[in-house]
């Protein structure tokens, strides 16, 4: 039995001459209509539009580890919730990625919110919050929410109620103070945001961290 198929043969995906949606800034780039002082406000930006898009799962990040020998490998993972310092997951300590992120503790984040046709690249180091930490927000997810904290983000606020009802289905019947879970803050050196055009064109903006602060490089193809 052949198994192969020619994806592009078969028009599956996207129809030859696809555009990306109508962007919502009259065709001008979303990117240069919104420049952000800061990747994590950018972020803070695209979240928020994603929540308001509708974007179905605008928390699901493909998390990219990579063994000690150089072997990549990536998953989805739902980010808990970011700030400043950075972006944060819980995992499981009996994993696969666990182990790679003790032998090598780098990691790149992606999102893809086809729905706005965006996607987010964010590359950095891994730090693992303490227990105590891990386990108040656990206690948080699992027993309530409380969505009046002032001081917290709107885009912050959605993500994390998001992230605390699907771990409120998952802990159905399981231990959630298990001590197997485990979670990390990925603090940013590098990131891209993408974003597709309506005349088939797309926009990237890149922010690297330098010793002097964020330096923003933009690039239209
Ligand atoms: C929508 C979705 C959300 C997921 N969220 C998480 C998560 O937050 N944390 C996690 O460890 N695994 C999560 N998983 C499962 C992982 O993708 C993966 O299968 C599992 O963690 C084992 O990965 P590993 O063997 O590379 O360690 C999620 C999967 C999906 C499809």
């Amino acid at each position: 039995m052949n198994l192969a198929r020619n994806i592009v043969a078969e028009g599956i995906g996207r129809p030859a001459g696809y555009h990306y949606r109508t962007p919502i800034f009259n065709g001008i780039s979303r990117v240069a209509v919104a420049p952000a002082p800061s990747p994590f406000t950018h972020f803070t930006r695209w979240v928020t539009e994603a929540v308001k898009q509708g974007v179905a799962e605008p928390n699901a990040m493909v998390l990219a580890t990579a063994s000690s020998t150089g072997m990549p490998s990536s998953r989805i993972v739902l980010l808990h919730s970011f700030s400043e310092s950075g972006f944060i997951f819980f995992t499981d300590r009996e994993s696969r990625k666990y182990w790679e992120i003790a032998e090598n503790p780098k990691a790149s984040l992606l999102f893809y919110w086809k729905e706005t046709q965006q996607q987010i690249r964010i590359e950095g180091k891994l730090v693992p919050l303490s227990a105590e930490s891990v386990a108040a927000r656990l206690k948080e997810a699992v027993e309530s929410m409380s969505a009046e904290s002032g001081d917290v983000l709107y885009a912050n606020l959605c993500l994390t109620e998001m992230f605390n009802e699907r771990a409120r289905q998952w802990a159905k019947g399981k231990n959630v103070t298990s001590s197997r879970w485990c979670a990390f803050e990925l603090t940013p050196e590098r990131f891209e945001f993408w974003e597709g055009q309506a005349n088939g064109a797309s926009d990237r903006k890149f922010y690297s961290r330098t010793p002097a602060g964020w330096n923003a490089t933009d690039k239209t193809v």
